[in-house]
């Protein structure tokens, strides 16, 4: 089994190391391309027996499945590239929300799958996404779920969903750390004594034993608050205010990223 990675930007650089280093993929199994050659040269060399290719062409010949690491705007070039040379025997695996798996089976005749990684991964942690597309074999289904699983906890969900949970998953990152830097700043504001650095890594300590405490007990979100919450107290009167402000707030946020997006699928060229 070959895979290939095509753009070695963040997400397929990422996707590599954290598979390689993971034991998932021996570093024979893998073979990478990218546009600018010094960056394909830079994680090769970073991996040891990870194998270069001088073209996606070159890439798609040697590979039985292919992980489109580009941005979507870039997808239609390489496609143009690559799609005379994708066969069915091919697993194409496309990485982002833009590009649907029914414009990739438009365009070749390849079994297509999504995978939604997360910057988390670099830790091997967090949860990815996975959505299959109906030309999927049980081997494509149990090799995506093997190779994610190896790096995170992977999610088998529909094409439909998908944006909505790419919202925890992968832009879920930065919508914590906004809200974490947030209620770190109003801290200090609050306690000017306070240095930031430290208000921050309180936040930290304080979501990473959040969640700890919600796996090993089995709370929910609403039991933890209960919990926490005594009828009266201070924390009650916290949460009041909280809902009073941010009710409909991720609404919002999830209604920016789906026009976003709609946006960005009007203006693909593929
Ligand atoms: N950032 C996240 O947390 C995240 C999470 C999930 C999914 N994603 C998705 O991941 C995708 C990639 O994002 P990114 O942040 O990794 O972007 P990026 O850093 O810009 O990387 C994209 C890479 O694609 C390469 N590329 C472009 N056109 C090419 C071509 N014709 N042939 C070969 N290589 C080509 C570029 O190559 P050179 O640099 O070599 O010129 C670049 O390194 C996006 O679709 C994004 O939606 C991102």
């Amino acid at each position: 089994m070959r895979v290939g990675f095509i753009g070695m930007g963040n997400m397929g650089r990422l996707l590599v190391t954290a598979l390689v280093r993971a034991g998932a993929l021996r570093p024979d199994e893998v073979i990478i391309h990218s546009r600018t050659a010094e960056k394909r040269r830079r994680v090769a060399e970073s991996l040891p027996g990870v194998q270069q290719a001088y073209s996606g062409t070159d890439l798609v010949r040697r590979c039985d499945a292919v992980f489109l690491c580009v941005k979507p705007g870039d997808t239609g070039a390489v496609l143009a590239e690559i799609a005379p040379y994708i066969t069915r025997d091919h697993l194409l695996v496309v990485i982002n929300n833009t590009v649907t798996l029914a414009m990739l089976e438009e365009r070749t005749p390849a079994r297509v799958a999504k995978v939604i990684p997360s910057v988390v991964q670099t830790v091997a942690r967090g949860a990815s996404l996975l959505i299959f597309g109906e030309r999927c074999t049980h081997g494509d289904r149990a090799l995506l779920v093997r190779l994610m699983g190896a790096i995170s906890r992977p999610h088998v969900i529909a094409e439909a969903d998908v944006r909505a949970a790419s919202d925890l998953t992968s832009c879920g990152p930065a919508f914590l750390s906004c809200a974490f830097q947030a209620l770190a700043e109003a801290a200090c504001r609050r306690a000017p004594g306070l240095p930031r650095e430290v208000a921050e890594a309180m936040v930290r300590e304080t979501a990473r034993a959040t969640c700890e405490l919600m796996e090993q007990t089995g709370y929910s979100f609403a039991d933890t608050m209960q919990r926490v919450s005594t009828p009266g107290g201070v924390t009650a009167a916290g949460l009041a205010a909280m809902r009073e402000r941010v009710g409909g707030l991720w609404d919002q946020v999830l209604a920016a990223t789906a026009a976003h997006e709609a946006v960005k699928r009007e203006q693909l060229d593929l």
